[in-house]
């Protein structure tokens, strides 16, 4: 199967790269920009055609969260058009489509893990977008999935763990917040659970319906997460927790991110890494 990874120079389509070796029936044709621009139709139907593309994973996103406050019709030709583009795509040539979303399209406010039924309310303006994103998918008729993932970080790119990994270095004390909880979730196993999904051909990905969830195993405050990478580092830094109203940013987070994997690991009968043993991993690769 011929399958094309939007956005492939981020952080989870780097990750695919890495892993797609384990995964021989799936013939993987990368793209980003300034090559394929999601947000032009032309371009992603001629790209689909001379590729002779049968399936997308959807990695291509606008993800900067406060600038999305202050740019939300950059945000939005992303994250919603550009799917758009994707799903009458792959309607045409039959194809399947796994897009990736996040837990920002919940407000939060829910203190058991999220699971795909829950009523979505995003607080700002990445989670609307993306909501309208997921909604391109869901109410099309296309055999197409919609996985929401949260607190993503990889060997590639900016994320918490390298930024915790260069700050523990400069410095001695570190503040980080206590009071949001979610789980730090490797790209790598994001990207070998889709790729697993799209191996599968036996049945439609959409047959037990067209939302999932996936993180790692467990539960995480900001402050957990970069007292486990300083340790695993062996880093000399103390890390202190404050609290969200200490560290204003121009977009709000959801408070509490944790989401319920059940649907995903049953239906596809995946496994999946509990989130210290993948952040080791991860920083295993980073070191290396
Ligand atoms: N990062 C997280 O913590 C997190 C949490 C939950 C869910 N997610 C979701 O997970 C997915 C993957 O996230 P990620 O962290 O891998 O994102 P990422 O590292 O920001 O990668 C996104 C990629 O998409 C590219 N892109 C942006 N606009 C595009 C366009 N119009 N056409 C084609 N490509 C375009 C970006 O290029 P440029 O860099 O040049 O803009 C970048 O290479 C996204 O859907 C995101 O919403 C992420």
């Amino acid at each position: 199967m011929n399958v094309l990874v939007t956005g492939a120079n981020g952080q989870l389509g780097s990750e695919i790269k890495d892993c797609q070796h384990q995964f021989k029936a799936l013939n993987l044709v990368y793209a980003d920009l300034p090559d394929l621009d999601i947000c032009n139709e032309d371009a992603v139907n001629t790209f689909v055609t001379i590729n002779g593309i049968e399936a997308v994973i959807n990695c291509a996103a606008y993800t900067a969260v406060d600038k999305a406050e202050e740019d939300a019709e950059t945000a939005k030709k992303v994250n919603v058009e550009g799917v758009f583009n994707l799903v009458k795509a792959m309607e045409n040539v039959n194809g399947k489509l796994i897009h990736i979303s996040t837990d920002y399209v919940f407000d939060g406010k829910k203190s058991i893990p999220y699971n795909e039924e829950d009523t979505v309310r995003p607080i700002g303006v990445y989670g609307n977008t993306k909501r309208e994103g997921e909604l391109a998918v869901i109410n099309s008729s296309l055999e197409g999935i919609v996985i929401r993932t949260t607190w993503l970080y990889s060997a590639y790119g900016n994320n918490f763990v390298k930024t915790m990994m260069r700050l523990g270095k400069e410095n001695k004390k570190l503040n980080v917040l206590f009071d949001q909880t979610g789980t730090p979730t490797f790209a790598g196993d994001l990207a070998s659970a889709c790729l697993a999904i799209l191996s599968n051909e036996q049945n439609r990905i959409d047959k037990a319906g067209k939302v999932y969830h996936f993180s790692n195993e467990g539960v995480a405050s900001w402050y957990d997460f970069a007292t486990a990478v300083m340790k695993i580092n062996k880093l000399d830094c103390e890390v202190l927790p404050i609290e969200t109203k200490d560290y204003p940013t121009l977009a709000q987070r959801p408070h509490y991110s944790v989401l319920n994997k059940t649907k995903l690991k049953k239906n596809f009968e995946i496994t999946i890494p509990y989130w210290r043993d993948s952040l080791e991993k991860c920083i295993q690769k980073l070191n290396s």
